[in-house]
Parts: C-alpha cells; sequence; structure tokens
C-alpha cells in the first residue's frame, strides 16, 4: 500500500460503461411496471450465471447512484500485493491464478462447519447488484458495482456458536501462482497469507458483501475472483481478496496490516476524514479517473447504516 505510488488514471476510457447503465434501468423500469412500484431490494428472479455473465441481478435498496468508474479503471489500478506492488501489475500477473475449482472453508466457532466449492456457492445463494463507494487508505476511491449476497447469508448457514465474536478471513497462499508471496530481496511484503477480521456485528451487517463478480461478469483475477470481502463504511485494506478460509473467532484477529505497521493501521479501519494517517490526511479523496479531489465522508457516506456500530467508542481508536 505504501512503498509506491502512481498516479491516478486519468484517461477518459472508452467503456461499456454507458451501455450498462441503460440496460440497468432498463431492467429496473421492467421491474418497477412488474412489481406495480420501483421497490429496490426486492428481487426480479434469482440470478443465474451464464458463462461469464450474470443475468437478472437483483437491485440494492443499498446502491448508490453516483456515476460508475469505469470497468477498465476497476480490472487495471488494483492493489493485490500477492501479484506485485504496482497498480498495473495485477491486471496482468493475476491471470495466471487457478479460480476453478476453488474451495471455501467456513468454520471455528460454529455449529454446522461446511467446506463449500465457489461452483455450489454461486448456486445456492442469490446474487444481487450492489453499487457501493470503494475508499482506498491511500486517499482515492471508486463507485464499482459489484455483484454478491450479504455475508451474513452465509454465516447463517453455519450456525456461530455464543463463542464467535470475530470472524477472521484468509486469501490463498500459494506462493507457486502468487509471485508476491516470495521471499525478495528484503524478505516477504507482508506474512502470507492475507488475513483480515471484522467483529461479529460488523460481519452481520447487511451492508457487508461477499462479492463474485462486478459490472454484471465474474471477479477479474485483479479483482479478488473468485469471492472477496466488501466492507464499503472502512478503508480498502479490509476488504480481502480470493477468499479459501472464514474461520469464527473468540478473540480479535491480527489483520495484516496492523500487524505489518501497528503505528499506522488498525483492526477497525473505519473511513473517518477528521482521523488523519500518521503521514497524510484522510480529509480528501480522488475519485479515479477524475481530476478534483472530494471531500471523504465519515463511514464513506453509510454512517446513517452502521454509526451506531460504534456508540461509545472513541472514534480516534477506530482507525
Ligand atoms: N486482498 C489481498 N489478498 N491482498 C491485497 O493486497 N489489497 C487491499 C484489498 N484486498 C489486498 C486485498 C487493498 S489495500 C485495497 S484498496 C483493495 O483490496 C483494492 O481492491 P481493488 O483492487 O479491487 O480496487
Amino acid at each position: 500500500m505504501l512503498i509506491r505510488r502512481k498516479p491516478d488514471l486519468t484517461e477518459n476510457e472508452v467503456t461499456p460503461e454507458a451501455l450498462y447503465r441503460q440496460r440497468r434501468r432498463f431492467i429496473q423500469s421492467g421491474f418497477a411496471l412488474a412489481a406495480g412500484t420501483l421497490v429496490p431490494g426486492l428481487h426480479a428472479a434469482a440470478a443465474t450465471l451464464d458463462g461469464e455473465q450474470f443475468t437478472d441481478l437483483g437491485a440494492s435498496r443499498f446502491s448508490t447512484d453516483e456515476e460508475l468508474t469505469p470497468f477498465d479503471s476497476i480490472a487495471s489500478y488494483n492493489n493485490f500485493y500477492e501479484f506485485g506492488l504496482d497498480k498495473d501489475s495485477p491486471k496482468e500477473l493475476a491471470q495466471q491464478m487457478q479460480t476453478r475449482p476453488w474451495e471455501i472453508a467456513i468454520e471455528g466457532e460454529c455449529r454446522n462447519p461446511m467446506t463449500i466449492g465457489i461452483e455450489d456457492l454461486l448456486a445456492d445463494f442469490d446474487m444481487e447488484e450492489r453499487i457501493y463507494r470503494l475508499r482506498c487508505v491511500e486517499a482515492w476511491s471508486m463507485v464499482v458495482p459489484w455483484v454478491g449476497f450479504p455475508l451474513s447469508a452465509l454465516l447463517d448457514k453455519v450456525e456461530p456458536t455464543m463463542n464467535a465474536r470475530y470472524v477472521e478471513f484468509r486469501t490463498l497462499h500459494d506462493p507457486d501462482q502468487m509471485p508476491g508471496q516470495r521471499r525478495g530481496l528484503f524478505g516477504y511484503v507482508l506474512d502470507w497469507p492475507y488475513v483480515e477480521g471484522l467483529r461479529m456485528d460488523e460481519a452481520m451487517n447487511p451492508l457487508t458483501l461477499l462479492s463474485t463478480g462486478l459490472y454484471g461478469k465474474v471477479l477479474p483475477n485483479q479483482n479478488g475472483a473468485p469471492i472477496r470481502l466488501v466492507v464499503p463504511w472502512k478503508y480498502g485494506f479490509k476488504s480481502i481478496k480470493s477468499i479459501v478460509s472464514i474461520r469464527l473467532v473468540e478473540k480479535q484477529p491480527l489483520n495484516s496490516w496492523q500487524q505489518q505497521a501497528p503505528n499506522e493501521y488498525g483492526f477497525y479501519a473505519n473511513v473517518n476524514p477528521e482521523v488523519d494517517h500518521p503521514r497524510w490526511s484522510q480529509a480528501k479523496e480522488r475519485r479515479v479517473g477524475e481530476i478534483l479531489r472530494r471531500d471523504t465522508l465519515p463511514f464513506n457516506g453509510y454512517a446513517e447504516q452502521v454509526a451506531s456500530l460504534y456508540n461509545g467508542m472513541d472514534p480516534k481508536n477506530l482507525y
């Protein structure tokens, strides 16, 4: 995250974005007619995956209507340290990652632990489209039309016990496929695999999404295929990619960036324009593709849904 920086993308890519928006409006208005009124959050039909493309995705009441970041920018300006430290290397190097077959183990403090293959997961859970802002700690942001389903739906299936106070996520650890996990000249960039964590109530919050796609297509490898977390009110490093393990635990997990630089990164990582990073301000952000910076919103604009989770806690300790 901190090692090298490149300027944000500013090119005005020609993308299918306008077409995509038109299609969404068409689908939504079709649904509005069918339902009698436009009630986002309801599903027109269960989504199916047709090749690389999801069809019949339901819209979400949590979606922002801000302008979407073009697909080309989302898929070419990435943080995925397993595939290099530059923003543009994951797009190239992640193509070698095999995402089929892929299994995710959900275990730990639960009554019904399971290991589920990605194909079954895609078939068993209702996918919907959620347009979320993603705010990176490096002060850039994007607006992404994710495809996914609430993490709570998966956690409900494994029946967490009373001891489950946190959830720990792990990315695949496979240095053969992930060149960034090999020991370099200066040792390891991070202590692999990449680990992240959420408190149980954060994990169960309806905003917390497991994503399997974006722009209606399966996730590009560089964005965390075949399944990643998206926690829109937290800095982007919480949104762990290419997950193979979800473990319910009693103690607060030590997440990778906190382990690497505890003076700079914490566990909560809630977006807060008033709490600076030790080396830069967090008050403003630049949307990828735009020139002028805009004000960063508390909780990345999701305060109404999540601020109450932190009642009584000092916001200064929630970085
Ligand atoms: N997950 C893993 N496994 N490895 C990473 O390096 N980077 C994080 C997060 N998830 C990262 C990760 C950071 S710092 C950000 S900002 C987001 O992924 C970027 O997601 P994107 O590339 O899809 O925009």
